[in-house]
C-alpha cells in the first residue's frame, strides 16, 4: 500500500487516478468555498467598485474561470469587466487607464505570465490588483492587494478541475455581493440566487452518483479525433473549458468557439458525422442556440448536448443528451455553470480513461508554468 495509493482515497474509496479523486472533491469543495466569510469577500467587492476600469486576467483553466466570472458579473447587473489573457496583458494595455483594478486568477499563485502582468499593472499604472488563488502565500498573493483564497486544497493532477470550480464558486459569490451592493436585485431575489448557488453543491453530488450515464457518452466520443465545442454567453466559457480539457487529457482536437461564429468559417469542415457538443442551458441563449445547433444538424454533424434535466427542444433534436440535474427557475439556471463545467471535466476524465491514458500527467505539460 504506496503513499500514493493513500493519497488516492476519498470517503474509503480508493480512485485509480487523481483527477477522478479530486472530481469527487468538488461538493465539498464548493460548499467550503460558497460558506467563505462574508467578511473575505466584503473588502474585495468594495476594492473592486472603486476602481473606474476592471479587468480580469489568467492563464489556462484559470482563464475560462475569468471570463465565467466576467458573464457573471454582467449578467447579475454589474460592472462591464474586460477579460484578457495574461500572457496577452501586456500587448493589449500599453496605455493602461488611470484608477483600474485587475483581478487575477490563479491556482498556483505562481504562473510566470500571470505575475508578469499584475507586477505590470501595478508597478507601471499604480492599478489594484484582487486575486483569487488556492495557493496560500503564493507569489501572487504577495502582490495583490486583495485575495480571496480559493478552497480547493491540494490539486496533484497537472489539468486543473477543482480549483475551477471553487475559482467559479468565489467569481459568483462577488458577482452576488455586487448585485446586493448595487442593488440591482430585491434582499428577496438575491436570497434566492444565493440559495441555488448553494444547491450547486447537491447538483454536484448528484452529477457525481450519476457519472455512469457521462462515462457512456465518453466512450461514444472517445475514437473521435476533431470535436467542436459550442456555446453562447457565459456558457461560451464552459465550452472552452470543456474543449482544453479533452484536449489536455485525452489528446483529442477540440475546438469551441462562441456557436454564432459557425457560418463564419468553422461551418466548413461539417460532414457527415461532425460532433459537435452544445452547451446549452434554457438561459436566454437558449432559441438563438437551437438555431446554431439546427445549421449543424442540417449539414450532417452529430449533436451531442449538455441540457437541463427538464430541457425538451434541444434534447429532441440531438443525438445524444447529457442532463443536469437543476431545477426549472431562473435563480438556478443563472448559478449553474459550475455544475455544466463539472460534467464537461468528467467526461473528459473517462475519455482519457478509456484511452488508456493518464490524465493527472498529461505529456508536454505542467501543473505551474514559471517560464514566460
Ligand atoms: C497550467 C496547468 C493548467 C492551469 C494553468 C494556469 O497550464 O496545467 O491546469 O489552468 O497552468 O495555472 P494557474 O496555477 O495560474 O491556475
Amino acid at each position: 500500500y504506496s503513499m500514493e495509493a493513500a493519497q488516492k482515497v476519498l470517503d474509503g474509496k480508493s480512485y485509480k487516478w487523481f483527477m477522478h479523486k479530486e472530481l469527487h472533491e468538488v461538493p465539498r469543495k464548493i460548499k467550503e468555498q460558497i460558506m467563505m466569510p462574508q467578511e473575505d469577500l466584503d473588502s474585495f467587492v468594495k476594492t473592486i467598485l472603486e476602481a473606474e476600469r476592471i479587468f480580469i486576467t489568467a492563464a489556462g483553466t484559470a482563464f475560462y474561470a475569468a471570463l465565467a466570472g466576467k458573464f457573471l458579473i454582467s449578467n447579475f447587473g454589474g460592472p462591464y469587466v474586460e477579460a484578457i489573457l495574461c500572457s496577452e496583458f501586456i500587448d493589449t494595455l500599453p496605455n493602461m487607464p488611470e484608477n483600474s483594478v485587475v483581478i487575477a486568477v490563479s491556482q498556483s499563485g505562481e504562473t510566470a505570465d500571470t505575475i508578469e502582468a499584475i507586477r505590470y499593472a501595478r508597478e507601471k499604472h499604480g492599478a489594484k490588483i484582487c486575486s483569487i488563488v488556492n495557493v496560500v502565500g503564493s507569489s501572487l498573493t504577495r502582490y495583490s492587494d486583495e485575495v480571496i483564497i480559493t478552497t480547493a486544497g491540494l490539486e496533484i493532477a497537472v489539468a486543473s478541475q477543482k480549483a475551477y470550480c471553487t475559482q467559479v464558486s468565489a467569481l459568483t459569490l462577488i458577482a452576488l455581493r455586487i448585485a446586493e451592493l448595487k442593488e440591482t436585485y430585491s434582499v428577496e431575489e438575491i436570497k434566492k440566487f444565493r440559495d441555488a448557488l448553494l444547491k450547486t453543491v447537491d447538483i454536484a453530488e448528484n452529477i457525481l452518483i450519476e457519472e455512469g450515464k457521462i462515462r457512456e457518452i465518453g466512450e461514444k466520443i472517445s475514437n473521435e479525433t476533431n470535436i467542436y465545442f459550442l456555446a453562447r454567453g457565459i456558457s461560451t466559457s464552459a465550452a472552452l473549458e470543456g474543449a482544453l480539457k479533452l484536449k489536455e487529457i485525452a489528446y483529442i482536437h477540440t475546438e469551441a468557439y462562441a456557436a454564432g461564429e459557425s457560418k463564419h468559417g468553422p461551418i466548413a469542415l461539417i460532414e457527415e458525422g461532425f460532433p459537435c457538443i452544445f452547451i446549452a442551458p434554457p438561459d436566454a441563449t437558449y432559441s438563438r442556440l437551437i438555431g446554431n445547433i439546427m445549421e449543424m444538424k442540417s449539414r450532417g454533424a452529430k449533436i451531442i448536448s449538455v441540457v437541463a434535466d427538464f430541457d425538451e427542444n434541444v434534447t429532441e433534436i440531438s443525438d445524444y443528451t447529457i442532463r443536469i440535474p437543476i431545477e426549472n427557475n431562473k435563480y438556478a439556471i443563472a448559478t449553474s455553470i459550475v455544475p455544466f463545467v463539472l460534467t464537461l471535466q468528467l467526461m473528459a476524465y473517462f475519455v482519457s480513461d478509456f484511452k488508456g491514458l493518464d490524465p493527472d500527467k498529461p505529456k508536454n505539460l505542467a501543473k505551474s508554468v514559471t517560464v514566460k
